[in-house]
């Protein structure tokens, strides 16, 4: 019971420090992110509901690109009367902030949707009280050649234990609210991702899958801590059997969702998003769209007028994004290269 308040105690301790610190940054962009910050629920209210959407950056960067911030938009558009939290690892960083705030466009929009709150993103605290504590004291994140990768794929498992809610990685553009409290998403037949899953706070699956993080710990095997870490535990804990149809498959009370709610356009095939849009693709039978950024090593970005799937999606997505970071942009771009030409 005193170990319960302790903690209790403690996390409203970070939240209040991530809600002062965001305090701090709304009174600093003066102009951009008016009106100030105001929660009706309060603190109490984002712990307690259990029904936050994740998005965690654990680099050091603070502005988020066009894409990260078409995600965020997209969640807080879809779910308006849930709180939109993003943990950045930059924001345990004060001195970061201090700059203007003219070159934080994107950090400023988000800022300002009532629904979106940054959170400084502190591992140390995150884990404690979790089994991801003892490995995490132990490893030199300087060797690690993954560390980014690994320490997210740590940080979502601790954040969605603890807190409870649905986690998504920060290319996943939400397109209607996903009807289901635990869930795992399928990239493939008999294969889970990690780039979007949630569940109810303390569930024992994502307990068992922080031990077997630690115990089966091999960051030289890319994904062993993510992807493959979540297929390993949903087959111990289930038999999978192939998908039929369209239809979800239910083990215990966790669905395993079908690879068209969240991944219609097959990794292979990612190119197609940064293609004219072909009206055939209606995304009827999804939730979110993940747009495989990892795969595009091209630096690929949305176009002003292309009229690409990726173009459209943003201007019925993330309305916000789109006119501040792309057309905004180009407006700037072209200040600039006139400036150039005097
Ligand atoms: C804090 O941010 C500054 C500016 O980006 C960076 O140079 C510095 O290394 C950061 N400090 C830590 C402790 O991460
Ligand atoms: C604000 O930041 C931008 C981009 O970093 C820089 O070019 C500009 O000079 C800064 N403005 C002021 C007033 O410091
Ligand atoms: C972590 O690894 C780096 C690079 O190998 C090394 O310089 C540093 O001393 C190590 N830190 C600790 C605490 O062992
Ligand atoms: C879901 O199943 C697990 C394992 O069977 C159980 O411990 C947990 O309480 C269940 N949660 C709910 C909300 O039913
Ligand atoms: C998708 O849903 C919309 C509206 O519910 C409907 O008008 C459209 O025909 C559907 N498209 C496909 C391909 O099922």
């Amino acid at each position: 019971m005193l170990k319960e308040l302790h903690l209790s105690l403690s996390l409203v301790l970070v939240f209040a420090c991530g809600l002062l610190y965001q305090l701090t940054l709304r009174s600093q962009c003066f102009f951009a992110c008016l009106p100030p910050f105001t929660s009706p629920q309060g603190l109490e209210g984002l712990l307690r509901n259990g029904r936050s959407i994740v998005f965690i950056e654990t680099s050091e960067r603070l502005e988020p690109p066009p894409l990260v911030s078409c995600a965020v938009e997209s969640a807080a558009k879809i779910y308006q009367e849930q709180p939109i939290l993003f943990f950045m690892k930059g924001l345990s960083n004060a001195t970061q902030m201090t700059s203007n705030t003219s070159s934080y466009p994107a950090f400023s929009l988000l800022s300002a949707i009532n629904n979106v709150f940054f959170v400084p993103l502190d591992m140390k605290t995150l884990f404690e009280d979790t089994p991801l504590f003892s490995w995490y004291t132990k490893v030199n994140s300087s060797r690690e050649k993954h560390w980014l990768h690994v320490s997210s794929d740590a940080s979502r498992l601790a954040i969605i234990w603890k807190y409870g809610g649905v986690y998504m990685d920060t290319d996943v553009i939400s397109i209607r609210p996903i009807p289901e409290e635990n869930f795992l998403a399928a990239q493939g037949s008999q294969h889970s991702s990690n780039g979007v899953f949630g569940f109810l706070p303390h569930h024992p699956f994502l307990w068992a899958c922080m031990e077997n993080f630690v115990e089966h710990y091999n960051s030289g095997i890319w994904g062993n801590q993510g992807p493959k870490l979540m297929t390993r535990m949903l087959k111990i804990w289930c038999r999978l059997k192939d998908f039929q149809g369209l239809g979800d498959l239910k083990c215990l009370n966790i669905s395993f969702l079908h690879p068209q709610r969240f991944y219609p356009i097959p990794y292979p095939e990612w190119r197609r998003y940064y293609q004219v849009w072909d009206r055939d693709l209606s995304f009827n039978d999804s939730y979110a769209l993940h747009l495989w950024n990892f795969m595009n090593r091209e630096g690929k970005t949305v176009v002003r007028g292309s009229n690409s799937l990726v173009e459209n999606l943003y201007q019925k997505h993330c309305p916000k994004t789109y006119r501040v970071l792309i057309q905004g942009a180009e407006g700037t771009v072209s200040r600039k290269s006139g400036k150039g030409n005097r």
